[in-house]
């Protein structure tokens, strides 16, 4: 018999044991604490979301998933330490649409979108336009003119490619004006700022601007989505639409990853109990009091979450390009 006979004879056998030896190897997934890394600094919206969805994969998985901020770059250093993890998913990423726009901003990043694995898109979340408490406009009409009189006004952000920053350049583009961005390492200390009078002004996921609205520590003045915000606290609120900024529109969705080459066992285990926490009444009751919308229209898949990102990216590339915005 030549070894090209012998490995041929052997090769079925060797397969399915091989195969059979994989999937038992992760029968036992997972076996240990589960690491949710949240690119942006805790208190945040990411680290709110990443938190609630954690507590509701934690009854599927029956493991401690332990949220831990990895902060810096707009988003892009918690990212990039997720993509050079161990793919045994036990180090997974909670991010937002600031990863579809990170390769349109950043000419150096620590890691390719094809690094990562699509496990499932988790909420859509609409924003706000808040201010610090004693901006003297009124309404939206009076803050767009306070806006075109003012010109030595700042916006805080999360980075370059944080939501809030996305969603600020957005806005000056509509504005037709410039503000100074102020970059924090996440919307909860710029939240701290804005609400002690240190910035002038944000763009604000619901998750984390509600409460701050309804305690009257911010001044509000619109919802950046095409739709109202669904939030008892925000309902009242109109959209820039509505207030004459036509066809503004910005939300934020956030997805969940593991690295590249994580197991489709671990991979299928991981999405199944992705989608068990978006049909988990307490979190989408969680979820829908701060006006986020849980995904359930198919794009908690895999495929769907991947195609709707490659979409994303090809929308912002087309943003970017019209307003001008190169990647630095
Ligand atoms: C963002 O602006 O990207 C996020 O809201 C930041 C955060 O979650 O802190």
């Amino acid at each position: 018999m030549t070894f090209a006979q012998f490995c041929h004879r052997i090769s079925a056998p060797l397969l399915i044991a091989t195969s059979c030896l994989a999937t038992t190897a992760y029968a036992d997934f997972p076996d240990k604490a589960i690491t949710l890394v949240v690119p942006f600094s805790a208190g945040g919206p990411t680290d709110k979301i990443a938190r609630d969805i954690a507590e509701s994969m934690r009854k599927t998985l029956k493991q401690t998933v332990v949220v831990d901020n990895t902060v810096g770059a707009g988003g892009t250093i918690g990212t990039a330490r997720v993509a050079r993890a161990t793919p045994d998913g036990y180090t997974l990423l909670v991010h937002h649409t600031g990863l579809s726009t990170a390769g349109l901003l950043y000419k150096n990043l620590g890691y390719k979108p094809d690094d990562l694995e699509f496990l499932g898109l988790i909420n859509e979340a609409p924003s706000t336009l808040i201010a610090k408490p004693n901006l003297p406009a009124k309404d939206f009409a009076e803050f767009r003119k306070y806006v075109a009189e003012n010109k030595d006004m700042n916006m805080a952000n999360a980075g370059v490619g944080s939501a809030s920053h996305l969603c600020s350049l957005m806005l000056q583009d509509a504005l037709k004006t410039q503000m100074t961005f102020v970059p924090y390492k996440g919307t909860a200390p710029a939240m701290t700022d804005l609400m002690g009078g240190q910035v002038d002004v944000m763009c604000e996921q619901a998750t984390n601007a509600t409460p701050q609205i309804e305690a009257k520590k911010v001044k509000v003045y619109g919802i950046t989505s095409l739709k109202r915000a669904t939030a008892p606290a925000l309902a009242q609120i109109p959209t820039l639409n509505e207030s004459g900024l036509k066809g503004f529109n910005f939300s934020v969705w956030h997805g969940l990853y593991a690295p590249k080459g994580t197991p489709p066992e671990v991979l299928s285990k991981l999405n199944t109990a992705l989608r068990n926490a978006l049909k988990d009444p307490e979190l989408v009751k969680r979820q829908e009091a701060l006006g986020i919308a849980v995904i359930v229209d198919g794009r908690q898949t895999p495929q769907e979450h991947k195609k709707f990102f490659n979409a994303e990216v090809a929308r912002w590339s087309k943003v970017f390009s019209e307003a001008g915005i190169q990647p630095e």
